[in-house]
C-alpha cells in the first residue's frame, strides 16, 4: 500500500527510530524502512534507507504525555483562521514540492547499474524532479513513465467527453484498481485531484520544452537538456516565487545570498545532502495549515462545491476516482482559480475575486476534514473509525516528533542563536494565545504548561507565523530555508551551483514564477488551463 509520511526513520548517526501509528507498508515512500528498503532492489539492500538527519539537539524529557498530544491535536483541526493572501495552487505546489524532496529514487530502478554514489543520491533530499522522471527513459524501470520516443512524457485521458492530456497517464492490467493506477514514479502525487493536476501541469511543462527549446540539440543529449531546462526553471520559481509567499522573504534572501549558518555548513556542495528530520517532522509540513475543506474548483464544482473529500475521492491514491477507472472531465482543474495570472499581466485569464481560491492562513489550525483522512491515506482499514486519533493529521505529526524525540521549538530557538542566526524567542505568552489560532482552553492546566514551557516544533512553528502575518519567520523560516537552499544546492542540477543561470521561459531574465511555468506549459490558453469554460 502506499501512503505518506514514513513510518519509520533513518537518522545518520543514530539508525532506525519509530514505531507505527497506522500499520503502513512504506516500500514505495521517501523513508522506507531498513524492511521495505531491503525489498526495494537487491542493489539496494545493503544502501541505508532514505537519509535524515538530525539537526538540532534531541527532546529528552521534553515529550508531550499522549493526553495532551490527542487534545493539542484536538484543538489545532478546529478549521483554519481564515484565508490567506497566497493563492490555493501554493498548497498543493507545496505537497507535489515535498514529494520531490522526499522521494525515494530506487523504488523506481532496476538498479542494474546503479553504482554506490547514485544509491545514496537517490535516497537523499533533491529537487531534481525523482518523482517526475524516476531513473529517467533509459532505465528499464522508469521507462514505462514515457511516450516511446524516450522523451515525452505521458499523459492521459479524461472521460464523458474524452479530453487528451487533461490527466495523468494511467494503468491497464485487469481489475479497476490496476486500470486507474496512475503511471508516474510516485503514486503519493495521486493522494488528492489538486496535486494530481500540479503533477500533470509539470508534465506538460516538460513536454514543452521538448517541443520548442532542442533545436540543434544533437539526439543522445535531447532528454537530459530537457531536464536541465525544466529542473533549473523549477528551482528558480521555488527560490523566488514559492519559498518568499510561504517564509519571511528576508530569511530567504539571507540563507541564499549569505548562506547557511546551521545546517551542514560549509559542506561541499557537490556532496550528497540529508533531509532534517526538524524540516520533515515539524517545519514543511506547514503545508497542512494551509488546505482548504472547500474550494471553487472549476465551473461545474463552483461556490465551494469542490470539497476536500471530493478531492480525494478523484484520485486514486486517496480515493477511486469516483468508482470509474478514468477520471471523469468535469474535474479537470481550472487553474486561473488556483493562481492569479493577473500577476503576470493576463487579466483574460483572471476569474472574478469571489471565484479564486486563497490557501488556508499559516498558522496553528488545520481544517476538519484533515482529522479525519481516509484510513487508506494512512495505511489504516477501511473499518477504521470516523473519529480515530489515527486520521487526525495533527496528532499524527505530533506523534511523529514524540517518536524521534524531536527538539521541541524552544531547544531549536536556542541552537539556532548559538550558530548565530538572529531571531527572537516566543514568549509564553505568545505560544499561550497566539493570534486567533488554535485555543489551547480544552488542555488541563498541566498539560497546557508543558506545551508551553517544552513546545511541539511543528506547534512552535505555526505559531510563531501566525503572529508573523502568516509566513513562517524565526525558527520555521531557517529551518526551511536552510534545508531547501541544501537540497538544492546538491541537487545533479542546481541553481545554487551553478550561479550564472537565468530563466529563459519567463517574461525577461530574472522571472518565472509558478503562472509563468503554467503559461508556458499550457501555451497560454484559457482552453487548455481551463477547459471546462467560465
Ligand atoms: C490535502 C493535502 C495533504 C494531505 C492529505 C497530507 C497528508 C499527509 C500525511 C497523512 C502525512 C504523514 C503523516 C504521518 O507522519 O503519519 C504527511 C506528511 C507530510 N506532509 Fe502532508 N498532506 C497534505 C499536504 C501537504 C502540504 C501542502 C505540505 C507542504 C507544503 C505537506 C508536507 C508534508 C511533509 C513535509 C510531510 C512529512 C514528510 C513526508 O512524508 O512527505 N503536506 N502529509
Amino acid at each position: 500500500m502506499v501512503t505518506h509520511g514514513s513510518e519509520s526513520y533513518y537518522v545518520i548517526g543514530e539508525g532506525l527510530l519509530g514505531t507505527s501509528v497506522g500499520g503502513r507498508d512504506d516500500s514505495q515512500n521517501g523513508a522506507a524502512p531498513a524492511a521495505a528498503a531491503a525489498r526495494a532492489t537487491p542493489a539496494a539492500a545493503p544502501a541505508p534507507p532514505f537519509r535524515f538527519s538530525r539537526l538540532g539537539p534531541k527532546g529528552i524529557g521534553k515529550q508531550l504525555g499522549e493526553g495532551a498530544r490527542k487534545k493539542l491535536g484536538a484543538a489545532m483541526a478546529r478549521a483554519g483562521g481564515g484565508s490567506s493572501g497566497i493563492p490555493a495552487g501554493f498548497t498543493y505546489l507545496g505537497q507535489f514540492i515535498d514529494h520531490d524532496l522526499t522521494f525515494d529514487k530506487t523504488t523506481v530502478t532496476l538498479g542494474t547499474n546503479v553504482t554506490p554514489a547514485a544509491m545514496l543520491q537517490a535516497r537523499s533530499p533533491g529537487l531534481d524532479l525523482d518523482s517526475l522522471y524516476g531513473a529517467g527513459p533509459l532505465d528499464p524501470e522508469s521507462a514505462k513513465f514515457f511516450e516511446s520516443d524516450g522523451l515525452h512524457l505521458k499523459m492521459g485521458k479524461t472521460v464523458d467527453p474524452v479530453k487528451d492530456g487533461f490527466d495523468l497517464p494511467r494503468g491497464a492490467g485487469s481489475s479497476n484498481a490496476q486500470k486507474r493506477k496512475a503511471i508516474i514514479p510516485d503514486p503519493r502525487n495521486d493522494e488528492n485531484l489538486a496535486v494530481a493536476q500540479t503533477h500533470l501541469a509539470m508534465i506538460r511543462f516538460h513536454n514543452r520544452v521538448v517541443d520548442t527549446q532542442l533545436g540543434g540539440v544533437p539526439a543522445a543529449q535531447k532528454f537530459a537538456k530537457a531536464r536541465e531546462i525544466v529542473t533549473k526553471h523549477y528551482q528558480w520559481m521555488i527560490r523566488t516565487d514559492y519559498l518568499p509567499r510561504i517564509a519571511k522573504a528576508a530569511v530567504v534572501n539571507n540563507v541564499f545570498n549569505q548562506g547557511r549558518k546551521a545546517f551542514e555548513v560549509g559542506a561541499d556542495p557537490t556532496t550528497v545532502p540529508t533531509m532534517p528530520i526538524e524540516f520533515s517532522i515539524a517545519g514543511f509540513r506547514l503545508g497542512h495549515a494551509m488546505v482548504r475543506a472547500n474550494y471553487n474548483w472549476n465551473k461545474i464544482f463552483d461556490n465551494g462545491a469542490g470539497s476536500l473529500e471530493l478531492l480525494f475521492t478523484f484520485s486514486a491514491t486517496g480515493g477511486d476516482l469516483g468508482g470509474d477507472t478514468r477520471l471523469a472531465s468535469i474535474w479537470i482543474a481550472d487553474f486561473r482559480r488556483l493562481y492569479d495570472f493577473g500577476d503576470a499581466n493576463k487579466p483574460g485569464l483572471t476569474v472574478p475575486p469571489g471565484k479564486f481560491n486563497r490557501a488556508m492562513r499559516i498558522d496553528s489550525r488545520i481544517v476538519d476534514p484533515l482529522q479525519h483522512l481516509p484510513p487508506q491515506t494512512v495505511g489504516l482499514p477501511n473499518s477504521t473509525g470516523f473519529n480515530d486519533v489515527r486520521r487526525n493529521l495533527a496528532f499524527r505529526n505530533l506523534e511523529r516528533a514524540k517518536m524521534v524525540k524531536l527538539a521541541t521549538g524552544q531547544q531549536m530557538a536556542n541552537f539556532l542563536k548559538n550558530k548565530g542566526v538572529n531571531l527572537t524567542k516566543l514568549t509564553k505568552a505568545q505560544i499561550r494565545d497566539g493570534n486567533n489560532g488554535a485555543d489551547l482552553g480544552n488542555l488541563t492546566q498541566a498539560q497546557r504548561e508543558a506545551v508551553l514551557k517544552d513546545t511541539p516544533l511543528w506547534f512552535y512553528v505555526l505559531r510563531e507565523a501566525e503572529l508573523s502575518g502568516g509566513k513562517l519567520s524565526g525558527v520555521g523560516a531557517r529551518i526551511v530555508a536552510e534545508t531547501f537552499h541544501r537540497a538544492m544546492e546538491g541537487s545533479t542540477h542546481s541553481i545554487v551551483r551553478d550561479t550564472t543561470f537565468k530563466p529563459s521561459l519567463g517574461p525577461n531574465n530574472s522571472t518565472f514564477r509558478m503562472v509563468d511555468l503554467l503559461l508556458f506549459a499550457f501555451q497560454g490558453q484559457k482552453a487548455l488551463l481551463n477547459p471546462n469554460g467560465s
